[in-house]
C-alpha cells in the first residue's frame, strides 16, 4: 500500500488526516512520514500506523512517561535504506537517535543538532552515509555526548566547530573516509573521554596541548597518514587508558611524557618508523596489559625492566631491529602472547625453571637463536602456537610436544634441525598448522601423525626424509595443504588419499616417489609441478603422459622378484647397485607375506569319508565335496570345514595317506596371487597346488566358485588345465596339472650354451602361447599376467600357458592391487596398467606377449639393471633395429643358427605387441595368422594338430 503511493503524497494525505483527527500528535506525524520515507523490505516499521495513537508501545520508539514526548528512537540493524529522512527533525523531544548497522545512504543532514536540541547521543554509524561532514552540524551542540558516524563512506575534514561542543564525551569517525589534519584544540574538550578517528585518511602532526585536566580514556588514531612525532605533551593526559598510534608515518622516539601513564592498559605504535632503544622507562607503564611496538626501527637490547610490567598478557616486538638474547621475563611474566619475531636476537632460547605457564602464543621466528629447542618449553600446556621458524636451532624436535594437547600451529620450518619427525606428533591432536620444512629431518613420517585429526597444514619439504607416506594420512580428513617436496620419500602414494575431501595443495616434487597416484577428482586433476621429478609417480590425467614419460616405473627389481628361482644363477649385478632398485611397498608386503607362509607347514587331511561319500552319492556332478580339516602351526586357526572339488576325472584325496604336504620342499614357486606346491593325488597323478596368498581379498565362496568354474571349462593345448579347487574362508587352493619341465623363464635364463632352446623350439613356444592367449581372449578371459616364468614346458617342449584369469578372483578388478601383484611382472606390465583414464582390455596381454617374444628372441630379461642403467628389452631392441643390426638382437647361445627371414618379421611383431597405445596392438588371433605366415609352408602342417 505504501509501496504503490509517492511518499510525498501518502505524507500530504496523512498530514490532511492529522489535522482533522487531533489525536495524531507531531511525533506520530514525525514517525510515520520517517516509516514513509524509508525502505523497510524487512517489515520491521509494519506496526507503525496512524490507527494507532499511542507510539510509545511502537518497534524502537521510546517515550518520556511523563510528558508522552518521544525521546529515543532506536532501530539498529532493521535493514532501513533510503536517505535519512527529514522527518526526524520534527522529533524534536529526542535524547537519543541510534539507527546504527542500517543502509541509510545519502548525507548527514546539515541540522541535524540544531533541530534537535536536547539529543544527548546520535549513532548513525554502519550505513551507507556519505559526502562531506556538513561543518554545520556542529554549530550548535552544547548538549550531545555520544556521537558515531563510524563505519560509513563520509569525506572531507573534520569540522574544526567539532571543538566547540563542549559536552562531547565521546567521538567516534572510525572507518570513513576523513582526509585533513585533526583540529587543534580537540584535546581541551572538557569531557571528551574515547576519541576514535581510526581508520581514515587523516594527514598532518598530531597537535599537541593536552590539558593535564583531560578526561581522556581511550585515544586511537591508528590506520591514518598521520606524521612527524608523536605529541610529547601526551602523557599529561594521565587518565588514558588506551592510546593507540598504531599504523602511521610517525617517526622519532617514543615521548618519555608516556611514563606518567600509570593507568596505560594498551600502548599501540607497531607499524611506523619510530626509531631509538626501547626506553627503560617502559616499565613504569605497570598497568600495560599489552604493548605493540611491532614493524618500526627500534634497536638495541629488549630492556629488562619491562620485566616490571607485572600485568603485560600480550608484547608484539616483531620486526625491529633489537639485539641481543630472548629476555627471561618472556616466560616469566603472565604473558600469553609474544612475538620477538624478525630482530636479530641470538643465543639460546633458555625457559627459567620457574616460569609462569600462561603463554598461548610464542613467536621467535626469523631470528639468529641457536641450540636446541628446549624441551621444557613443551610444558606450557596451554600453548596453542608456537613458531622458531627460520632461526639456527638444531637437534631434534622434543618428544614432549606429543603431551601439548592444545597446540595448534608448529612452525619450526628453516632451522637446522637434523633429528627425526617424532612419532609422538601423534599426541598432538589440536594441530592444524605444522610445518618442519627446510631443515636436515631424516627418518620416515611417522605413521601416527594420522591421529593429529585437526591438521590442514603440514610441510615437510626440503629436508632429508625417507620412506613411504603413510597411509594414515588418509584419516585427516581437513587437510588441505600438503607440502612433502624435496625430499627422498619412495613408494607408492597410498590409496587412502583419495579420502582427503578438502585438499587444494599437495606437492610430492622432487622425490623419489613411484606408482599410479590415488584416484580422486583432485589427484586427477593435480598440477605436473606437484609430482614432477620422482621415481615413477604416474599423473593419469593425461592419456599419453604415463607412456611418453616412464615406461620404465612399472618395472621391477628382478631380484625383488616373487620368482626365488630366477636368482639363483642371475647375472644381474643389480644388489651391487641398491640406488637402481626401485621396489614398491606394495610388493614388499606380499613378499612379507610369502615369507610368512614359506615358513609354515600347511596340513590338509582328508577325513570324514561318511560325508564325501554321501555328497557324491547326492550329485551326479563328478563334483565331490568333503568336509577335512585345515591345520596348521597358527593357533588362531580353527577347524574350519572345507570344499574340494575335483572338475572331471581324478581323484579327489591327497596322497601320504590323506595328507599333502605344502612346505617349503615341495616348493615350485612363488608368484604375484600365491606359493605353487607339487603333490600327489592318491591315484599317483602328480598336481601342483597353488595356495592364493590373496586370500583376504578373495571374493565370497560362491564368486570364487563361479569363477574358478569358469576357468576350468578352459581346456586347450597350450593352456594348463585347473583340475580341481579347495575352499575355505582362510585357504583357496587352486590344483592345476603338473608339468614336469619347468617353466620358460629358467629355460631361458638359466640354461648353458649346450642345451638352450633352438630356433625352432623358441618359435613353436611363441606360436604356441599365441594359440593360449588367442583361445583365452576367445572365451573372454584376460590373462592379467603373462611372463615368462608362467608358461610351462609339458615333456615334449610344448608350451603352456598357466596363472590366467586370477585377477578376476579379487573383490574387484582394482587396479592398485592389480599392479602390485602384477608388479612382480618385471616389465611385462602394459602402461595403461599406470593411466586410470585407459580401459584394461586383452591388449593387456598382447603387450605382456610382445615382451615375451622378445626376451625369447633375445635370451635377456625383459629389464635388467646394470651399473648406471635399467635397460628396458623393447627399447634396445627398437634401437638396435633402427641401427639396422637385427642379428644382434638374437640370443647368441643359437650361434647364428637361425633363419633372418623368420627372425626379422617376428622381432617387428614383438615391437608391434609392445606398442605403448593398445589399440596400436594387433590382437591374438592376427598375432597367430602372422606367426602362421612367417613360419614356412612345410612346418606349419604339423602344427594343426592343435
Ligand atoms: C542496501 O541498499 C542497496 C541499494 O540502495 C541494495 O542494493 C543493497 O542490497 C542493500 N543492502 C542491504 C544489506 O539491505
Ligand atoms: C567506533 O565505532 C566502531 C563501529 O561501530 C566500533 O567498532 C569501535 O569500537 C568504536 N570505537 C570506540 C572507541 O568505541
Ligand atoms: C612463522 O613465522 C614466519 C616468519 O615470521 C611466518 O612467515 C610464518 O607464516 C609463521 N608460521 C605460521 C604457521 O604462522
Ligand atoms: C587411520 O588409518 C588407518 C590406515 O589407513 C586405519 O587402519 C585406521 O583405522 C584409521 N584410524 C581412524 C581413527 O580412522
Ligand atoms: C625406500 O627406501 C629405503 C631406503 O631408504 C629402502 O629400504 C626401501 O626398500 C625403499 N622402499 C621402496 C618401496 O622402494
Amino acid at each position: 500500500m505504501a509501496a504503490a503511493c509517492p511518499p510525498l503524497l501518502l505524507a500530504a494525505l496523512l498530514l490532511a488526516a492529522a489535522a482533522a483527527t487531533s489525536a495524531l500528535t507531531d511525533d506520530v506525524l514525525a514517525l510515520v512520514v520517517f516509516k514513509t520515507g524509508v525502505s523497510d523490505p524487512s517489515g520491521r516499521l509494519a506496526t507503525w500506523t496512524e490507527d494507532d495513537d499511542r507510539p510509545c508501545s511502537w518497534p524502537g520508539v521510546g517515550c518520556d512517561a511523563r510528558t508522552g514526548r518521544v525521546t529515543s528512537l532506536s532501530l539498529p540493524a532493521a535493514s532501513l535504506s533510503g536517505r535519512l529522512p527529514p522527518a526526524l527533525l520534527r522529533l524534536d523531544a529526542l535524547l537519543s537517535l541510534a539507527l546504527p548497522r542500517n543502509n541509510l545512504s545519502g548525507p548527514v543532514l546539515p541540522n541535524l543538532l540544531a533541530a534537535l536540541p536536547r539529543l544527548r547521543s546520535l549513532d548513525l554509524s554502519s550505513n551507507r552515509l556519505a559526502a562531506p561532514v556538513p561543518a554545520q552540524l556542529f554549530a550548535q551542540c552544547r548538549y550531545i555526548r555520544a556521537i558515531s558516524l563510524a563505519h560509513n563512506q563520509l569525506s572531507g575534514y573534520i569540522p574544526p566547530a567539532v571543538t566547540s561542543c563542549a559536552s562531547l564525551v565521546s567521538l567516534n569517525l572510525s572507518s570513513n573516509r576523513l582526509a585533513g589534519p585533526i583540529p587543534d584544540g580537540l584535546w581541551s574538550l572538557p569531557s571528551l573521554r574515547s576519541l576514535d578517528l581510526s581508520g581514515n585518511e587523516l594527514s598532518g602532526s598530531v597537535p599537541g596541548g593536552f590539558p593535564r585536566s583531560s578526561s581522556l580514556r581511550q585515544v586511537d588514531l591508528s590506520r591514518n597518514l598521520l606524521a612527524g612525532e608523536i605529541p610529547a605533551d601526551v602523557g599529561e593526559a594521565a587518565l588514558l587508558k588506551s592510546l593507540d598510534f598504531g599504523h602511521n608515518l610517525f617517526t622519532g622516539g617514543l615521548p618519555e611524557s608516556l611514563r606518567r601513564l600509570t593507568g596505560l592498559q594498551f600502548l599501540g605504535a607497531g607499524g611506523n618508523a619510530l626509531a631509538g632503544e626501547l626506553p627503560a622507562w617502559i616499565g613504569e607503564m605497570r598497568a600495560l596489559e599489552r604493548l605493540d611496538l611491532s614493524g618500526n626501527r627500534f634497536a638495541g637490547d629488549i630492556s629488562y625492566t619491562i620485566a616490571n610490567c607485572k600485568n603485560l598478557v600480550e608484547v608484539d616486538l616483531s620486526r625491529n631491529a633489537l639485539t641481543g638474547e630472548l629476555p627471561w621475563w618472556v616466560f616469566g611474566l603472565p604473558l600469553q602472547r609474544v612475538s620477538v619475531a624478525g630482530n636479530q636476537l641470538h643465543g639460546w632460547v633458555k625457559v627459567p625453571e620457574d616460569a609462569a605457564m600462561a603463554l598461548r602464543v610464542l613467536d621467535l621466528s626469523r631470528n639468529a637463536f641457536s641450540g636446541e629447542i628446549p624441551s621444557r618449553i613443551t610444558a606450557f600446556a596451554g600453548l596453542q602456537s608456537l613458531n622458531l621458524s627460520s632461526n639456527s636451532l638444531s637437534g631434534q624436535l622434543p618428544a614432549g610436544i606429543g603431551g601439548m594437547r592444545l597446540l595448534e600451529v608448529l612452525d619450526v620450518s628453516a632451522n637446522r634441525l637434523d633429528g627425526t619427525v617424532p612419532p609422538e606428533i601423534g599426541g598432538a591432536v589440536a594441530l592444524r598448522d605444522l610445518r618442519m620444512g627446510r631443515n636436515s629431518l631424516t627418518g620416515g613420517i611417522p605413521a601416527q601423525i594420522g591421529n593429529c585429526s585437526s591438521l590442514v597444514a603440514l610441510d615437510l619439504s626440503h629436508n632429508s626424509l625417507t620412506g613411504p607416506i603413510p597411509s594414515t594420512m588418509g584419516n585427516l580428513t581437513s587437510l588441505q595443504v600438503v607440502n612433502l617436496s624435496q625430499n627422498k620419500l619412495n613408494g607408492t602414494l597410498p590409496v587412502e588419499l583419495s579420502n582427503l575431501p578438502s585438499l587444494h595443495i599437495f606437492d610430492v616434487s622432487h622425490n623419489m616417489l613411484t606408482g599410479d597416484l590415488p584416484n580422486s577428482r583432485f589427484f586427477n586433476n593435480i598440477p605436473d609441478s606437484f609430482v614432477m621429478d620422482n621415481s615413477g609417480l604416474c599423473s593419469s590425467r593425461k592419456n599419453d603422459s604415463c607412456s611418453a614419460v616412464m615406461p620404465k616405473p612399472i618395472v621391477l627389481n628382478p631380484n625383488s622378484s616373487s620368482n626365488p628361482s630366477s636368482q639363483a644363477t642371475s647375472s644381474a649385478p643389480s644388489n651391487k647397485h641398491h640406488k637402481k632398485i626401485i621396489l614398491s611397498i606394495s610388493t614388499l608386503i606380499a613378499i612379507a607375506g610369502g615369507a610368512a607362509i614359506a615358513i609354515g607347514v600347511i596340513t590338509i587331511s582328508v577325513l570324514n569319508r561318511r560325508v564325501r561319500a554321501r555328497a557324491a552319492a547326492s550329485r551326479s556332478a563328478p563334483a565331490t565335496a568333503l568336509s577335512d580339516d585345515y591345520l596348521s602351526q597358527s593357533p588362531e586357526n580353527d577347524a574350519s570345514s572345507g570344499k574340494l572339488v575335483m572338475f572331471g576325472k581324478g581323484s579327489p584325496e591327497f596322497s601320504a595317506g590323506g595328507h599333502a604336504l605344502l612346505n617349503k620342499d615341495c616348493e615350485l614357486g612363488r608368484g604375484g596371487f600365491g606359493a605353487v606346491y607339487k603333490t600327489v593325488l592318491r591315484d599317483g597323478q602328480p598336481v601342483a597346488i597353488k595356495k592364493l596368498t590373496v586370500s583376504s581379498l578373495v571374493k565370497s565362496k560362491d564368486d570364487f566358485e563361479r569363477q574358478v568354474k569358469m576357468l576350468s571349462k578352459v581346456r586347450h593345448h597350450n593352456i594348463v588345465a585347473l583340475r580341481g579347487f579347495y575352499w575355505t574362508s582362510s585357504l583357496q587352493l587352486l590344483i592345476y596339472d603338473y608339468l614336469p619341465g619347468g617353466n620358460l623363464h629358467k629355460q631361458l635364463h638359466e640354461c648353458t650354451e649346450d642345451n638352450s632352446l633352438s630356433w625352432m623350439e623358441r618359435f613353436d613356444i611363441i606360436l604356441g602361447v599365441a594359440r593360449g592367449l588367442t583361445y583365452l581372449h576367445q572365451h573372454g578371459i584376460i590373462h592379467y599376467n603373462l611372463k615368462s616364468s608362467n608358461v610351462l614346458l609339458d615333456s615334449n617342449g610344448e608350451p603352456k600357458v598357466g596363472d590366467y584369469g586370477l585377477a578376476k578372483l579379487l573383490p574387484m578388478l582394482d587396479r592398485y592391487v592389480l599392479s602390485s601383484k602384477i608388479q612382480s611382472s618385471l616389465g611385462y606390465m602394459a602402461p595403461e596398467f599406470a593411466c586410470k583414464t585407459v580401459k584394461i582390455t586383452e591388449k593387456c596381454d598382447v603387450y605382456g606377449f610382445g615382451v615375451l617374444v622378445l626376451e625369447v628372441l633375445t635370451g635377456r630379461r625383459p629389464v635388467e639393471y646394470l651399473e648406471d642403467d635399467v635397460v628396458v628389452l623393447c627399447d634396445l631392441v627398437r634401437s638396435t633395429l633402427e641401427e639396422g643390426r637385427p642379428e644382434d638382437c638374437i640370443d647368441p647361445r643359437l650361434c647364428g643358427e637361425f633363419p633372418m627371414d623368420e627372425a626379422l618379421p617376428i622381432i617387428k611383431l614383438g615391437l608391434v605387441c609392445t606398442s605403448q597405445v593398445p589399440s596400436n596392438r594387433p590382437d591374438m588371433g592376427e598375432v597367430v595368422s602372422i606367426l602362421e605366415l612367417v613360419r614356412s609352408p612345410q612346418d606349419s602342417a604339423e602344427e594343426e594338430l592343435v
